[in-house]
């Protein structure tokens, strides 16, 4: 399965913070706003990475991530110079998404739970068509919603709706079938003149294919658009890491998690920023992992 991470936008939400800096490129307290969607797809096992943002944005973005070598995997970057919607991505990526399954995570999407890397990789074997995952909130009318039958099956899915049919939003993480290049070419722009996601997603739901697997409440989903969810995805983080003394989406240490780099590999990742508590904490990554490699897998 291949990985698109779409970082474009104005992030017009953002104003006036986003004026000549990218959203995804925001702090969230200690990294970049996109390590945690990287992270996700990273957890996810999918190696093979595209980064969609603007023109303008791109060269911020390699200067960050580079191809990815360093950290076992591959990024290649796309430009999308108008926000033309979500689903425009798969048309963006067509030629890099080639004959493969695809997963697509919003550059401004946070997730974090216990288990979270089994569930992604669970899914991602039993995708056919597109597999949504819900997350109950308190407001569901700024979101995706969907609509969950007795027996889990998905029945409809409406999008920012001012009467929702249930609390269960949709998030920013979708799988889908190889498909969905073809299903993409063939919609037709909104009244927005977008391409939107959520008419890829009912036409996936109109032929049986749609399936929603959702996050229960042991998890956290979080995204990052407006002041107010930026404030608190970084406050949230803030909280979890100083008292846990673990990093969310360390890109390092999941790299060395997942087998893609060794120890000395992360070693050296982290001395390079050991200024930073989180380049100690690479470093100190790496080297609880070369005392004890099996063991810190299975906490992992
Ligand atoms: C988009 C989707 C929406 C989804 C949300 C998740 O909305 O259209 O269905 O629930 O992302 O972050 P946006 O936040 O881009 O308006």
């Amino acid at each position: 399965m291949k990985g698109i991470v779409l970082a474009g936008g104005n992030g017009s939400r953002l104003r006036p913070i986003t004026r000549v800096v990218s959203k995804q490129l925001l702090p969230v307290y200690d990294k970049p706003l996109i390590y945690y969607p990287l992270s996700a797809l990273m957890l996810a096992g999918i190696r093979e990475i595209l980064i969609i943002s603007k023109p303008a944005d791109l060269p911020l973005f390699r200067r960050l991530l580079g191809d990815g070598s360093h950290l076992g995997v591959s990024f290649d970057y796309a430009e999308q110079p108008e926000p033309k919607g979500l689903a425009d991505a798969f048309r963006i990526g067509a030629d890099f998404i080639g004959a493969d399954p695809v997963a697509l995570v919003l550059g401004d999407n946070i997730f974090y739970g216990q288990g979270f890397p089994d569930v992604l990789q669970c899914e991602r074997k039993r995708v056919d068509g597109v597999t949504l995952f819900g997350y109950g909130v308190a407001d569901p009318r700024r979101y995706g919603v969907g609509e969950l039958g007795a027996d889990g099956e998905l029945l409809s899915l409406q999008e920012k709706p001012e009467h929702p049919r249930s609390n269960q939003a949709i998030t920013g993480l979708y799988m889908y079938s190889n498909d969905v290049v073809e299903l993409a070419y063939e919609l037709e722009p909104s009244a927005r003149g977008e391409l939107e996601i959520t008419d890829l997603n009912r036409r996936y739901l109109g032929q049986g294919r749609a399936r929603l697997s959702p996050l229960g409440r042991g998890f956290a989903w979080l995204d990052a658009g407006t002041h107010d969810s930026l404030v608190e995805a970084n406050q949230f983080v803030q909280v979890l890491e100083q008292r846990q003394g673990v990093r969310m989406a360390c890109l390092e240490e999941i790299a060395l998690r997942m087998g893609h780099i060794d120890a000395d590999t992360c070693y050296a990742l982290g001395i390079v920023q050991e200024d930073s508590d989180y380049g100690r904490y690479v470093v100190e990554a790496a080297r609880r992992f070369a005392e004890r490699p099996l063991a810190t897998i299975v906490e992992a």
